[in-house]
């Protein structure tokens, strides 16, 4: 882990440690971080030390000889300490044991206060320069889900006649949808035009804000799990037919198709390496060291 993470995550358990780090933060920044500035275009005030002198104030912007500051907000910051040994042993437990679920759903309907809890989980995901492109379409209507799935089932036909011989029978043999089993469907899409053009973090990759919003649809997936909720991702649709049985504008992009219901069982692997399709690829192969390739 680099070291930067490392102190980090030491600031709640040893205090003291973050004493040290924030006192060397404070001989880099004086005036921000000792409590020694207050937004005053006051020159004389005697709180400032003279080598310090402030110069212009903009919009809560703070100049001393040069140095371009900031109004301090440490006060804002929260103790971020590790979980303890039980809390983190149920994040892990999430990670590990959630799964796409295709074929497991149960009928019993998913209370809104639980899609509540589940679309909140979705909406606290990071998101380039905070955009939040998000919408969440809920979809528990029986005909609409219908529709959903004859638009899966006429890609899902030509997405088989792109494998070939034995592939091809194992793919047909799989189910890779629960969409009409499930009680309820969410259309995650991601608005490109959330904020702008010009959007802090995705003015060199455009891609970023569909990146974004598949963290949301990561964060429902992992409080699913907690919640005893299953959660199936399909994605095989023409992106058209699908805007068009749900209402979606043309400019805005389908990220995912999200099948959920309750579910009592649950593979302990991904379904496709239980079937054979593919196994899980050691992590050590995947992992190098300072540059491509390295460490190998
Ligand atoms: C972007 C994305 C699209 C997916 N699309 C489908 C899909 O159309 N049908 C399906 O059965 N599974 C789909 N999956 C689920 C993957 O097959 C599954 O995540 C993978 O096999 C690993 O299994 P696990 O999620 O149970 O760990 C998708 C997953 C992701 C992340």
């Amino acid at each position: 882990m680099p070291a930067g993470l490392r102190e980090n995550r030491e600031f709640g358990a040893r205090p003291e440690r973050a004493q040290r780090c924030k006192a060397d933060v404070c001989r880099l920044m004086p005036l921000a971080f000792a409590g020694k500035v207050r937004q005053t275009d006051d020159a004389k005030s005697e709180d400032r030390p003279d080598n310090h002198r402030l110069t212009a104030l903009d919009s809560g912007r703070l100049c001393c000889w040069g140095l371009t500051m900031r109004p301090d907000h440490s006060g804002s910051l929260a103790r971020a300490g590790a979980f303890s040994a039980d809390e983190r042993e149920a994040v892990y437990r999430a990670i590990e044991t959630r799964r796409d679920v295709r074929s497991e759903f149960l009928s019993d309907p998913v209370p809104d206060d639980v899609i509540g809890r589940l679309l909140a989980a979705a909406h606290h995901a990071p998101s380039v320069g905070f955009m939040q492109p998000w919408n969440f379409i809920v979809v528990r209507d029986a005909g609409i889900r219908e529709q959903v799935w004859e638009a899966f089932s006429r890609a899902n036909a030509e997405a088989a006649e792109m494998f070939s011989g034995a592939q091809q029978s194992a793919y047909r043999s799989l189910k890779l949808e629960g969409i009409r089993t499930a009680p309820v469907g969410i259309c995650v899409t991601c608005d490109p035009d959330r904020c702008g053009d010009v959007v802090l973090g995705r003015t060199h990759n455009r891609r970023m804000d569909s990146y974004s919003t598949v963290c949301a649809v990561q964060n429902l997936w992992l409080a699913a799990r907690a919640e005893g909720i299953g959660v199936g991702w399909v994605s095989i649709f023409h992106e058209a037919d699908l805007k068009n049985v749900l209402g979606v504008p043309d400019r805005v992009e389908i990220v995912a198709w999200l099948c959920l219901g309750y579910v009592d069982r649950l593979y302990g692997e991904p379904e496709l390496a239980i079937k054979g399709w593919r196994q899980r690829l050691p992590l050590e192969e995947l992992v190098f060291a300072d540059r491509w390739g390295g460490g190998e």
